[in-house]
This record gives C-alpha cells, structure tokens and sequence, in this order.
C-alpha cells in the first residue's frame, strides 16, 4: 500500500517566474516580461492593455526575478537537500528562439538549460519540462498576433525538435502548454494573444486554442520519434466545479463548467474533439478553421499522461451574483470553505474528487505538478520562518492524495508542489505571496539581497520525501 516507491516528490517553476536575465544569454523579449505589477496587471493580462514593450512608469518583475538564471546552482542543491526526486521547471522559448521564428535555435540558451539539467542529474533529480509556461517571444506575438497563426505550429515544432534533440537521455518527461486552459481566462499572459477592440473574442480564443492543440500532438510524435522513451503529458488548470445548490440548474451550470475545462483534455488524451464543443461552436457562431490532416494528428498522438495544477475547487451556480478570487479563474463562494490570505479557497478533499475525477474520464496515469498556498511570511529576529500554515495545507492535501491512490486506486506518477523557492506570483506579481520552502530576500519592487534561506517547512518536506509519504507530521 502507500504511493508507489518511485513516485516522483519535488516542486515546481516556471522561467519567467524566477529567472530572471532577462536580456541575458542571446534571449529575446516574451509577453510574460512585459506584464507589469500593481493596477494595470489585470488589463495587460487578459490582453485588454496594450503592453509590447516596457514603460517607465511601471516596474516588470520577471526581469529580474529571483535571478534563478545566475544561482540554479545553489537552488538546485537545496533541492537536493530536501531529497527531490524531480524538479519541474519550463524552458524560456525566447531563450532558444529569441524572435521565434528564426530557422535555427540560439546556442547559449541551449547550452544554458543542457547545464541546469546536468546539475539536477548530479543529485539524481529528474527534470520535468514544461516546453511552455504562459511564454511567448515577442516577435512572435508581433508578426504573427501569437496563437491566432496557424504559422505558430512550425515554430512551435521548431522548438520541440531542437529541445527534443539536444536534451535526448537528460530529460524523459515533458508537458507541452502550461494550464492550457487559462488562454480563455487571461489570452495574453497564457498565449500573447492582445485582442482588438469588436472581435469575436471566443472565436480568436478557440483558433488559437486549436494550434495549440495540434501542436500538442505534433510534440507528442516528434518526441516519440526522437526517443521512443520520452513521456508527454498535458496540462491543466484543474479544480472540479461544484454546484452552490442541489438546484438542478446549478448541477447543469457545475457540468458545463466542469466540460469547458475537461475540453483540453478531452482532445488531448482522447484524441478528437467532444461533441458538446462542437455543438458550442455551431450553436455560438464560432467557427475554427482546421486543415484536412488535424483531425488524424489530434488521433494518432495523444498524451501519454495527464498532469494538472490543483489549489481549488471552484463553485458556479445558474445565477451567479459574485465572484471571489482564484488561481486565474473566479469562482462563487464556497461558504463551506476556508480561504488563503488572497482569497483562494482551500479544499484539500477536493484534491481527491479532482483526480478521481480526472482519473474515471481518462484512465490515464495523473501527475500533481503544482499545488501550494500563497502566503505572507515573516522573518523572526534570528532569521527564522516558522511557516505552520504552510506545512498545515500541504499536510491536508498530501493525505488527499494518498487517499486517492490507496483507497481509490488512482495511478499517480508523483507530485511537485508549487513554488519550492519563493518566486514572482503570476497572477498578481507580487513577491510577498510567497509558496516556498525556501525564502528569497527579494520584495515586490525589486528591493533585497537575493538571499536564500530555509523555512520551518522545508525540513518537514524533506521528512515527507523520507518517509514516501508516510510521515506527514
Ligand atoms: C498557476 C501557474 O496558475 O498557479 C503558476 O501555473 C502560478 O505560474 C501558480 O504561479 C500560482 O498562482 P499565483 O497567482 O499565486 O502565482
């Protein structure tokens, strides 16, 4: 009984979120540098504010991040220390192809992550890749208005050929979008797409969406080809709808909300489009033009595994009045629920609902790659941080999942919570909404030495990873 004896413990990053450098290393600008924090983050996110290059009256803080681009090295080694058996991390596409359409990829972006996944091999960590987290270079979005262009597909192969390559034998597991699903949510942080006034905005979303998941596939066969060994999940913001009432128009509002999500998934593990999105599409007006040879390409190369970020479930009902905050999505209140200091609702049940959930529709094999509470922390006067609530939520969710595999039988590859090392929060910019094991001395505005230093929590996960998840504390 218990999780399997190779399940994969670790955390998770994304590049933009911590790297930082960024006009270092030959790289080019993408749209996630240019979202700016503070009040106008919103506007630009959700491809309402037009931002394509830098202002002087905000200040951009995944340029400089948590300057993990200079110090993997020493992050990597306090991975270890905690026992990671994986860590997730997402390649910069402006790194490798710094305009994006350029025929060949640029050498010191490659040689740069061929190191880092050195480094993690020294400590036997697995590298788990997410091929894009939210990223896009801006030339990209400039010259082709990003996703919308079909022309995206071939530059997005471009990329996957050249990482699939080069990284042969460094890397085995690799995700192609990032919480795919949060391009309708917020279209230019999750696809560069900045929408003109007066148009037909599902309609934009859905195309854009469209090359995303052909190229998906088209991943799935080009790393397959390359080496039959390598691993290709997708991934999704995930968190099962619930309904406010046993209101049967509430039940019906939970099911469509649960199917808008599942829709990537449903494509991208099944392998054609479900009837009901077809029937939207009709039914709205929204017309995607797909070539001849998509439907055979979305069949014959689905994902091999399917992963998914949880913090929360989400609420809807028929009527919906209000909205509190979420990890990108908004959702009714739960009154059930409790929630973090920003507003997100905490379910740890859910966790288990989720992937069974995700589990009985696919019947594929999960991995929890992002989970974790966003939180204030403070530095006592002898350096210390005693971060209880930290370990308190991720306790109640672990044993979720443990739940879900031993009771349930649900197949899981392994877990990366979110955040190991405090980072850029991507939804509000900020560095006090800190998830980390591991403090960075770094504050919203740019201020601090950089410093890294354990929380309480850090030597609890390590005890976690010992103990395979049978010691939660
Ligand atoms: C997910 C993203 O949406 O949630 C991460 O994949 C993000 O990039 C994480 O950081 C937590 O959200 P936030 O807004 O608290 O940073």
């Amino acid at each position: 009984m218990g999780l399997r004896k190779d399940f994969l413990w670790g955390g998770a990053t994304a590049a933009n979120q911590c790297e930082g450098a960024y006009n270092l290393g030959g790289r080019g600008l993408a749209n996630v540098d240019l979202i700016p924090v503070g009040e106008d983050r919103w506007a630009v996110v959700e491809g309402r504010m037009k931002m394509f290059e830098f202002d002087d009256e905000h200040f951009y803080p995944a340029k400089g991040a948590i300057d993990m681009y200079h110090r993997y090295k020493e992050d990597i080694a306090l991975f270890a220390e905690m026992g990671f058996k994986t860590y997730r991390l997402s390649i910069g596409w402006s790194r490798i192809f710094p305009i994006g359409d350029e025929e060949t990829p640029n050498e010191e972006g490659l040689q740069f992550y061929e190191d880092l996944f050195k480094e993690c091999h020294k400590y036997n960590i697995e590298p788990l890749v997410t091929i894009t987290h939210f990223d896009c270079p801006m030339g990209l979005v400039e010259k082709y208005g990003s996703w919308r262009s079909r022309e995206m597909i071939t530059f997005y192969e471009r990329l996957v050929t050249a990482l699939f390559t080069r990284y042969k034998g460094l890397v085995k597991y690799w995700l192609t979008f990032n919480e795919i699903n949060v391009i309708l949510h917020a279209p230019f942080m999750g696809g560069g797409i900045y929408l003109e006034e007066g148009e037909n905005r599902q309609e934009v979303l859905y195309q854009a969406i469209h090359h995303e998941l052909v190229a998906s596939a088209l991943a799935t066969k080009i790393a397959h080809e390359i080496d039959p060994n390598n691993m290709v999940g997708c991934m999704l913001a995930a968190g099962q709808y619930y309904p406010l009432t046993c209101k049967p128009e509430d039940v019906w509002a939970s099911h469509v909300s649960n199917r808008e999500n599942y829709f990537f998934v449903d494509v991208q593990a099944r392998g054609y489009y479900p009837t009901y999105a077809l029937k939207k599409f009709e039914k709205e007006g929204i017309n995607i033009k797909m070539e001849p040879e998509d439907a055979e390409i979305l069949r014959k190369y689905p994902v091999d595994f399917i992963s998914f970020s949880y913090y929360q479930t989400r609420t809807t009902a028929a009527q919906v009045d209000e909205l509190s905050e979420g990890n990108l999505i908004p959702s009714v209140t739960n009154p059930y629920l409790e929630q973090s200091e920003w507003g997100w609702q905490i379910d740890p049940l859910g966790l288990r609902t989720t992937l069974n959930s995700l589990y009985e529709r696919y019947q594929k094999p999960l991995f929890i790659v992002e989970n974790g509470l966003g939180a204030v922390d403070t530095v006592e006067e002898d350096g210390s941080i005693n971060d209880d609530y930290r370990i308190d939520y991720m306790r109640k969710h672990i044993k979720e999942m443990i739940k879900a595999v031993d009771e349930d039988g649900v197949d899981l590859l392994g877990y990366t919570m979110w955040g190991p090392i405090d980072l850029v929060s991507a939804g509000t910019g900020e560095m006090k909404k800190r998830y980390g094991f591991i403090y960075v001395d770094r504050d919203n505005y740019g201020n601090g030495t950089l410093d890294r230093s354990r929380k309480k929590s850090f030597y609890w996960y390590k005890r976690v990873i010992e103990t395979n998840g049978e010691d939660l504390g």
